[in-house]
């Protein structure tokens, strides 16, 4: 598990990080022939249940998904997201990381937030946990509508002094979403470990997105999101061939009958 985190600091300044996100075994076997890092995201909150908001993913959502694509995962480091209230203090972050450690075998957790969770964060580093920071727009702590940031100076002074507090407890990664790209430039150059993007500008060390987002399996018209392929297309093909074949009884012919 070190050695996985050692490989993925050591990227560093030389070679980008891939990370996406996975809910199930299957993606999972697939995604992790390229990736360094799979996600296990509360996004699936959204993606599979259609929940307005992740806050409302409970860490039992997390711990079965998390199983699945655990069974899928050979090599990349896999990281599963604390959901929203399950790390309120240090004790019941503690246990909760824990709990998602024990029964998923995953080798780190993400928590949202900077200064106001660094004491949890801090707590669950000394106990040995692995941690991934996240920082600007935090989905958990969102009711209205996403709203970039990193955009003011205030906000940019405040953003690297979080992410920099982050890296002195010594998270091992930070992702930054919807961060300025003049922002994130300054944040990754300032740290030693590494920042992943989701929506922040190539000037990050590594770049994250949804899985299913990025393949055109989930409907969304969020600005960052690029469809590098069409899955629904594949799948429509498919499924229409086979009602085809079911009703001119081209299939089961006797090879696919017992
Ligand atoms: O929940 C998630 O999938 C995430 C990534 C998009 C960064 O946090």
């Amino acid at each position: 598990m070190l050695n996985k985190i050692k490989k993925i600091i050591s990227k560093k300044n030389k070679s980008k990080i891939i990370c996406l996100t996975s809910y199930s075994k299957n993606f999972a076997e697939e995604i992790d022939k390229y990736a360094d890092i799979i996600l296990v995201g509360d996004s699936l909150g959204s993606v599979l249940y259609n929940y307005s908001t992740t806050r409302k993913v409970t860490l039992d959502n997390m711990i079965e998904h998390s199983k699945s694509v655990r069974m899928g995962i050979k090599k990349s480091l896999m990281t599963v997201d604390m959901p929203h209230q399950t790390y309120r203090n240090k004790k019941e972050a503690l246990s909760n990381a824990k709990k998602i450690i024990r029964e998923t075998s995953c080798e780190a957790v993400k928590l949202e937030g900077g200064t106001k969770i660094i004491k949890i964060i801090k707590h669950l580093i000394s106990n040995k946990i692995p941690v991934m920071g996240h920082l600007g727009v935090l989905p958990q702590s969102i009711k209205g509508k996403f709203k970039s940031k990193g955009k003011t100076e205030k906000e940019k002074i405040q953003l690297l002094k979080e992410a920099k507090l982050l890296e002195a407890i010594g998270v091992f990664a930070i992702v930054l979403e919807c961060v300025k790209a003049s922002t994130s430039k300054l944040i990754t150059s300032s740290l030693k470990i590494p920042t992943i993007g989701i929506g922040s500008s190539v000037y990050c060390d590594g770049q994250v997105l949804v899985t299913d987002d990025m393949l055109g399996l989930n409907n969304t018209n969020i600005r960052f999101v690029k469809k590098f392929a069409d899955i629904k297309k594949v799948i429509n093909q498919g499924v229409k061939k086979f009602k085809k074949e079911i009703l001119s009884k081209k299939y089961p012919t006797k090879k696919y009958s017992y």
